[in-house]
């Protein structure tokens, strides 16, 4: 199978290392940024060309462009574009209706997936037109972590949980990390000790089944120094910060599609 990437910045090369790992596929990256995309190729292979290429050549092709250039990347294809290939879109915002009417006749698969998808350990939402689409899609994201299919309807919500959420993550190690930093852990264990835990915790929600709420419980005895920081944490708002985050960023989905 022949799969195509047009847009290689971080989404579009984070794409095309878990596709990379699938047999059977051979890359067409495009050579937009001839710098970055030839970096790109020295590490996973395939081949680079121009968007006309990759749009006549490829069964698939990822779309990893910012959505405001989705509709003039596209149109700047022409008649290139006219074959039976799937589409499959990145873009924050941009729904399948107005991929439809950019790119007629094609299978359509719109994603949200995350930058941890680089490392195998995305979470990525999509939903598809087609089962012909839905199937390629799940093939080829094999090898990027978690993969699940939603309602179009939803994608907003995904996006903010999911594809924004690894920043609101970032965010919260950091300030761990700032926090063992000013009780005198050295930054680089500081650090390590606030992902690890991220990791091991979430690992735990995914592994147990419990409600994150039971796994607190589990570790706050009573009169404890875990509940201390808990009542701190409620009183400074986290949880309601939290939410806010998702709710600014999806608004700001729907602004920008
Ligand atoms: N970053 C995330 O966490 C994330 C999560 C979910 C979804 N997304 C979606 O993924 C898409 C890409 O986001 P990003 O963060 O990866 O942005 P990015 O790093 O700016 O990547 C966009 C890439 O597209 C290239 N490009 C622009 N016009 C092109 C054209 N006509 N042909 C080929 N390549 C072209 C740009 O090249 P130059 O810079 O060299 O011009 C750039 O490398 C967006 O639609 C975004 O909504 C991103």
């Amino acid at each position: 199978m022949k799969v195509g990437f047009i847009g290689l910045g971080n989404m579009g090369s984070a794409i095309a290392r878990a596709v990379a790992k699938c047999d059977g596929v051979s890359l067409l990256l495009s050579s937009h940024n001839p710098a970055k995309a030839g970096k790109l190729q020295e590490e996973i292979g395939g081949e680079l060309l121009d968007n006309a290429a990759i749009a006549a050549q490829s069964d698939v092709v990822f779309l990893g462009v910012k959505p405001y250039q989705v509709a003039d990347s596209i149109k700047e294809l022409g008649a290139s574009a006219e074959n039976d290939s799937v589409w499959i879109s990145m873009a924050t915002g941009v729904d399948l209706a107005t991929l439809a009417e950019l790119l007629p006749g094609h299978d359509l698969v719109r994603m949200m997936p995350n930058t941890p998808v680089a490392i195998g350990q995305g979470m990525t939402s999509y939903s598809s037109q087609s089962q012909r689409g839905k199937e390629i899609f799940q093939t080829l994201m094999a090898h990027s972590g978690k993969v699940v299919e939603i309602s179009e309807g939803l994608m907003d919500a995904a996006t903010a949980v999911a594809g924004c959420g690894p920043a609101f993550v970032y965010q919260f190690i950091e300030a761990l990390g700032d926090a063992g930093v000013q009780n005198g852990l050295s930054r680089a264990q500081a650090i390590e000790m606030a992902a690890q835990t991220v990791l091991g915790s979430a690992q735990m929600v995914l592994e147990s089944g419990q409600h994150p709420a039971q796994l607190r419980d589990a570790v706050t005895s009573p009169g404890g120094s875990t509940i201390a920081g808990v009542v701190e944490l409620e009183k400074n708002g986290f949880r309601y910060a939290a939410i806010s985050a998702v709710n600014a960023a999806l608004k700001r989905n729907q602004e920008l599609g």
